[in-house]
């Protein structure tokens, strides 16, 4: 019999309160995205547009950002000891120009700050390949449990929650996406053309790199490259950060994974919840 995942925490009435009254300021940026829809590479290339690769190679990459949705351990000793600030907290402290933090939240928690300085980057990715890489998250994360599960349980357990997350929060950030401080990033348009939507985002965060910047942070984000730089990070957590996010970096690994049932079940939901939205993604050869 598999573990069962843990039941997946809900935002705070308490945080959300405290981020609809943040203070943004000009220069902040918000990750926004689903759980595995490629927001750790999405940020790495906002974070090498906006720095200077000359710095030494540690540098080339951000680090775990504050989560704003995060409040839950603030009572339990982080890394050396440290007590744990919240990710509100912890955003608010940032220094410097710009500010980076991330959710996992909908859109809607952000009304007040959409006629604010904030811009907001948001990841999507394909259902069916953001549930193979969730999987993995489970089977990796010991925070989870280390799920010792199949594909298929896991899909079963999980596919009412996945489906209703993905669904209800991909759709409140699409009708945001005409907002001039909001940009969609699709993981399946980065894999496709990487230039192209690294160049969106500069324009979006008002940067001009060069050419010679382009191919270098290019270069920086292509999937082994990344996979090897972050095998180094240290992370304070007990979970392998390499493994749980840098696994495959594929458009299309759900097909190793899906049942022709599973495929069925989910083709339905998605013509479903999807049909007269405009929302649409690529699945893979
Ligand atoms: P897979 O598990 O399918 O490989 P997030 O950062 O939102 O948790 O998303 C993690 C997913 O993004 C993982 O998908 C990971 O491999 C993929 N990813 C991260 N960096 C990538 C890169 N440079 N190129 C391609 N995919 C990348």
């Amino acid at each position: 019999m598999a573990d069962a995942p843990e039941p997946d925490n809900k935002l705070n009435p308490e945080v959300e309160k405290q981020i609809r009254a943040f203070q943004w300021k000009e220069g902040d940026v918000v990750f926004s995205g689903n759980a595995k829809s490629g927001s750790t590479w999405v940020t790495q290339a906002v974070w090498l547009l906006t720095n200077d690769l000359e710095k030494s190679a540690e540098n080339h990459y951000k680090p775990i950002l504050p989560f704003l949705d995060k409040h839950e351990n603030v009572n339990r000793p982080g890394p050396g000891g440290q007590p744990r600030e919240p990710g509100l907290e912890r955003a608010a402290m940032l220094k410097g120009h710009m500010r980076c933090m991330k959710t996992h939240q909908a859109s809607d928690i952000f009304t007040e700050a959409f006629g604010g300085p904030a811009k907001f980057v948001v990841t999507m990715r394909n259902i069916k390949d953001t549930l193979v890489s969730l999987y993995f998250h489970f089977t990796k994360a010991v925070k989870r449990g280390n799920y010792s599960g199949t594909f298929s349980e896991f899909f079963e357990l999980k596919k009412e929650f996945v489906f209703h997350n993905w669904f209800s929060k991909n759709l409140s950030w699409w009708e945001e996406r005409d907002r001039e401080n909001v940009l969609i990033v699709k993981y399946e348009d980065m894999k496709r053309d990487p230039r192209q939507e690294v160049l969106r985002l500069a324009d979006f965060l008002s940067v001009s790199p060069s050419e010679e910047k382009l191919d270098a942070i290019l270069d920086l984000l292509a999937f082994d490259t990344m996979k090897s730089h972050m095998a180094q990070w240290k992370h304070p957590g007990p979970q392998s950060k390499e493994t749980v996010l840098m696994r495959k970096g594929a458009v299309g690994d759900w097909k190793n994974y899906f049942t022709e049932k599973e495929e069925e079940i989910v083709d339905k939901v998605l013509e479903e919840r999807l049909a007269g939205t405009g929302l649409s993604f690529e699945y893979g050869e």
